[in-house]
């Protein structure tokens, strides 16, 4: 078990006014602090340490300094999280997916989501990993319902939260398998594309939904020992004032919605942050509920901050720091996920349950040759990839295949 606490990296959004300088960051020491006037009229400052703090940086070095080690340790059976958070129009979607009207596939622009996709599929290449299985699922929570960007017809009402040992998953959203990185960038851009956007007076193109993009990764390494990380890649809607946003009619009923579950979020990582918290409110939120098992815990989590440096978003700013704060007093305990996807994922990889059934109530010897038939039957033999034994989980394709020996 690795403890540590989460990670915050703080990400300033370039100012158009030189001459500002109500925010002011220190990066290269052992401290990273970030400076934030006090007011207008006022020469105090509050000082903030973080992680790190970055000032104008590339995309690419962003991804280097918030993305590259999680992703690695999730192909190493980890899980992992990182969350981009911020006040609306502070960089949270341009840090995650990239700016407006660029395509995600562009090298220098994209964020960390599309980085995530390259890292994972050159890493498993460079690791020569003897199997693997990658499957996404790409979901929003708007005005306080899920939506599954992959298959938007699908009714909200039927998408719920489910929790088995610990493990959250959602019941009723697609999970396509990918074997490639283009294949997984190709489903990105498919829900990227069905995700709910509008306009208002700090953002022309404000996320109206929390979104979570989450990739599963199962490698077998040359022993045949299996291990499994999930990684979530959460890009959420900022916070809003109506004073500042001029937000109206839908737009404003989606502010609503979307403070609120701020809020709630908020009050989860309050209680994480405490020692000995006797109660924490995950259940309070769609948002907090789903993140039950991404924040602290068996997860190593990192925080996007984004903030404005400019002088006339100093309040919000500092109300970021403050969350950004607490995050990093919430602790980590992650452990590797031996044995398989069903130890992150109890829906995925899972016989049909009636198979499940009928093989239950046989003898062992029985199920055996049952499963030795069902292998001979479905099996990947000659690359095929169909069929009932896909859906087994990689150990049993090894159980069954020294079951054939036989
Ligand atoms: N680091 C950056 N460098 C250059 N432009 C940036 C940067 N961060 C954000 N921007 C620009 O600022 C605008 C708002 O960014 P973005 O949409 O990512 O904000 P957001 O935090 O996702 O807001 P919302 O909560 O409303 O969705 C966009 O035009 C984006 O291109
Ligand atoms: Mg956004």
């Amino acid at each position: 078990m690795v403890r540590s606490t989460c990670k915050v990296v703080v990400r300033l959004k370039p100012k158009d006014d030189p001459l500002d300088t109500a925010v002011q960051c220190i990066d290269n020491t052992a401290e990273p602090t970030l400076l934030v006037r006090k007011g207008a009229d006022d020469d105090g400052l509050y000082q903030f340490s973080f992680t790190r703090v970055l000032n104008a940086t590339s995309q690419g070095y962003t991804h280097e300094v918030c993305a590259r080690e999680i992703v690695t340790s999730v192909l190493d059976g980890y899980n992992g999280t990182i969350m981009a958070y911020g006040q609306t129009g502070s960089g949270k979607t341009y840090t995650m997916t990239g700016p407006e009207n660029v395509e995600l596939d562009d090298s220098e622009m994209q964020g960390v989501m599309p980085r995530a996709i390259n890292q994972v599929f050159r890493e498993l290449k460079r690791r020569r990993v003897p199997d693997f299985k990658v499957s996404v699922t790409y979901v929003e929570i708007y005005n306080e319902s899920f939506r599954d960007l992959l298959v938007p017809e699908t009714k909200s009402s039927d998408i719920g939260v489910s929790e088995r040992k610990n493990v959250v998953t959602l019941k009723n959203v697609s999970t396509p398998k990918c074997s490639t990185a283009a294949e997984a960038m190709e489903i990105l851009k498919q829900g990227q594309h069905n995700r709910h956007v509008a306009g208002h007076g700090l953002n022309v193109r404000s996320s109206r939904s929390h979104t979570v993009f989450t990739l599963w990764i199962e490698t077998i390494d040359a022993d045949g020992a299996s291990y499994a990380g999930k990684l979530n890649l959460v890009d959420l809607a900022g916070s809003e004032r109506y004073t500042k946003t001029g937000a109206e009619g839908s737009v404003a009923k989606e502010a609503m919605h979307i403070n609120k579950s701020l809020t709630f979020l908020e009050q989860v990582i309050i209680a994480l942050s405490k020692k000995n918290a006797k109660h924490v409110p995950y259940r309070s939120s769609k948002l907090t509920h789903f993140l039950k098992d991404s924040v602290g815990g068996n997860c190593q989590t990192l925080l996007v901050a984004c903030v404005w440096s400019e002088e006339s978003q100093l309040s919000e700013t500092l109300s970021t720091c403050r969350f950004a704060q607490r995050m990093m007093q919430v602790t980590v305990d992650a452990q590797k996920n031996k044995g398989g996807m069903s130890s992150v994922h109890g829906n995925l990889f899972k016989l049909d349950p009636v198979m499940q059934q009928y093989l239950e109530q046989m003898t062992a010897a029985a199920v055996a040759r049952e499963k030795a038939k069902l292998y001979a039957e479905f099996g990947r033999r000659g690359g095929e990839e169909e069929g009932l034994a896909d859906d087994l989980a990689p150990q049993e394709f090894l159980e069954l295949e020294e079951l054939r020996k036989k």
